[in-house]
């Protein structure tokens, strides 16, 4: 599994670093066919509709061909004749602006609801992703796959497929035209046509470099605005202001850069295909205009000529435009796809142990469990532990000790390389994810709060859950004071990160959330290291009265909060060195004694305290 993530990010790499790297067109329309095939009646209306609008624009200048050689030239003074084709004429642009709207209508229509329930299954399935893919992959990068690449794809039916067959008809329905009209003057015509190619190849692929340039900037740009918005307080605190604004200012110019040149390739190609078209445009004057002169062409032909080989550069021209978002679109539909393929690492067995919820006790072992993250070195090594059920553990450790490692174990986040973790008997590995999930409950240091009210934050938007359940976890915990207080008591609206609120009402909220769901095992890691000392005493009452009944873990900077726990481990590197109550640990003179001196000596300073077991 990592590896095909190593892959996977190696191919990300490649897109960065070789744009030029063919994309594989075959397997991208092989993704999109079954969504296509969706919506099938909408797309042959849409055909239906082109074909109508194409036909309704060509038949024009024939339309004015037949006025000028039948009536003008003729010179019968039909004015009847003259009037009904005027009213034809008249019929037909409208009948092309109407269908050319329906067209573009069913178009949007079947090309955004695809796109749209792309970015519903990415969403869906990056959020079933493992987190060790988060480990690697920035999240910057994660916004740029479900904003800017179902963008593309987005592109690719109202660009690339409207193009190819509005475009694509039209030179043929013009060749069709040209030649029932003239065949020599048509073939005049066509030697301009491997000119034409040859341009538009050369063209082609310098204009999808710098095409590409400027996509990999901008998404680097993007990336580094997301990462740094998510980072701000940590810039802040290091006063990396100044060192950030300036990188991005480099990667802003660089994208700027990118960009001029792009638009600097476009306009250079639109000009010249423009005087192609005006050479096309003198050359048939001359050799038409010549066989007008000698009465062998009539002069009506010569016009619908000129008026069909005007219409026949432009369709050239955006098709060959379409390219680069074909391009983009391939490069986007295969990074979305090769997310698609990775596997949740961590799915539920076909023959998951379904177990009664509330049947659990909380008893939890861990055999012999050793863990590392990716090939890295192991952060667990060989690690025996029985928690009773009911039991309140408390652990210490310094940082890197391991202890958020072996709840992320706990909470089957990461699976054990070996041994085993089971909980009443069942190995994490057999239970389903969400039985796991509500077994346990995890209070971590910053607890993400949801934009909605504060009500559906404790809930989780489970509307299964009563407003009355979700009063009583908060007054359990003593939160109902706090939110009293707020502006609209539980129905004030929270943005995200729950910024507005202090570190300890957030924590607060978390911990009633995990209250309602009514967890067997509850662990809070360093729960309490963020909250002043009033609202760390309201999570110590607290804790107190939600530990009854359940096992309780607690991982603590301070050693106040788990002094009282029935069982305390202390650990370091990846092992258990000590364990036992407060004072039997006192008693054996270790590393727990030694930190619990520094921290009398030092109150508060839990840095010394964490030296103290190095
Ligand atoms: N997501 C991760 N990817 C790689 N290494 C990690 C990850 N999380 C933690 N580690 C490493 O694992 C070790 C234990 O970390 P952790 O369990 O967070 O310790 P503690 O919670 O005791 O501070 C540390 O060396 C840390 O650098
Ligand atoms: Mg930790």
């Amino acid at each position: 599994m990592a590896q095909a993530i190593n892959n996977w990010q190696m191919d990300q790499k490649a897109d960065l670093h070789a744009p030029q790297a063919k994309p594989k067109y075959i397997s991208t329309f092989k993704a999109l066919s079954g969504y296509i095939r969706e919506h099938r009646l909408t797309f042959a209306g849409f055909i239906l509709c082109t074909l109508i609008a194409i036909t309704a624009e060509l038949l024009q200048p024939y339309l004015v061909k037949i006025a000028i050689d039948d009536n003008l030239m003729a010179g019968h003074n039909d004015y009847r004749g003259l009037l009904i084709i005027c009213g034809i004429y008249l019929a037909l642009s409208l009948s092309s602006f109407l269908f050319s709207y329906l067209q573009n209508n069913l178009l949007q229509k079947a090309g955004q609801s695809i796109v749209a329930s792309i970015r519903k299954r990415l969403f869906n399935h990056i959020a079933k992703l493992p987190m060790s893919y988060f480990d690697r992959v920035p999240s910057g990068s994660l916004i740029t796959h479900v904003s800017s690449d179902t963008e593309a794809i987005n592109q690719f039916f109202n660009q690339v497929v409207l193009s190819l067959f509005r475009d694509g008809l039209t030179l043929v329905f013009i060749l069709v035209l040209m030649f029932e009209l003239d065949p020599q003057l048509t073939l005049y015509c066509l030697i301009l046509v491997p000119v034409i190619a040859g341009i538009a190849i050369a063209f082609r692929s310098f204009m999808r470099n710098t095409y590409q340039m400027a996509r990999t900037r901008l998404s680097r740009l993007v990336s580094f605005v997301a990462e740094n918005l998510s980072g701000m307080n940590l810039i802040q605190v290091f006063h990396q202001q100044e060192e950030q604004k300036k990188q991005f200012r480099e990667r802003n110019d660089a994208y700027f850069k990118a960009n001029v040149r792009e638009i600097r390739t476009n306009v250079v190609f639109n000009r010249t295909f423009e005087i192609l078209n005006n050479i096309a445009i003198a050359l048939i004057v001359w050799f038409g205009g010549r066989s007008v002169l000698g009465a062998e062409l009539e002069f009506g032909v010569l016009y619908a000529f000129i008026t069909y080989i005007r219409m026949f550069f432009q369709p050239i021209n955006t098709i060959t435009q379409q390219w680069n978002t074909l391009q983009s679109a391939t490069v986007a539909i295969n990074r979305v796809w090769s997310i698609f393929a990775i596997q949740p690492e961590i799915d539920d067995k076909p023959a998951a142990d379904k177990v009664e919820r509330q049947a659990i006790r909380g008893r939890i072992d861990f055999d012999g469990v050793s863990f590392g993250y990716g090939d890295g070195e192991p952060v667990i090594r060989d690690l025996n532990l029985h928690i009773r059920p009911g039991e309140l553990v408390g652990i210490v450790g310094t940082t890197g000790a391991g202890k958020s490692s072996l709840i992320s174990l706990l909470c089957r986040f990461y699976d054990v390389r070996e041994g085993s973790i089971r909980i009443d008997g069942h190995d994490v590995r057999d239970l389903r994810q969400q039985d796991l999930h509500r077994i346990v409950g995890l209070v971590q240091q910053e607890p993400y709060l949801y934009s909605g009210t504060v009500l559906d934050n404790v809930r989780m938007f489970d509307p299964s859950i009563s407003r009355e359940e979700v009063l009583r976890a908060c007054q359990f915990i003593g939160a109902d004071v706090i939110i009293e207080r707020m502006q609209d008591g539980y129905d004030t609206r929270l943005s995200e990160r729950g910024s507005g609120l202090s570190a300890g009402e957030r924590q607060l909220i978390s911990f009633a959330r995990i209250l309602v769901f009514q967890p067997k095992i509850l662990i809070l890691d360093e729960a309490t290291a963020n909250l002043d000392s009033h609202t760390e005493q309201l999570i110590q009452q607290a804790l107190h009265l939600v530990s009854a009944g359940r096992t309780t873990l607690v991982i603590a900077h301070r050693l106040s909060t788990i002094m009282g726990a029935d069982r305390i481990l202390v650990m370091s590197r990846g092992e258990i060195v000590e364990q036992g109550t407060h004072q039997q640990l006192l008693d054996a003179r270790g590393y727990y004694e030694e930190l619990y001196r520094h921290a009398q000596g030092q109150q508060g300073s839990s840095r010394t305290a964490d030296a103290a077991i190095r």
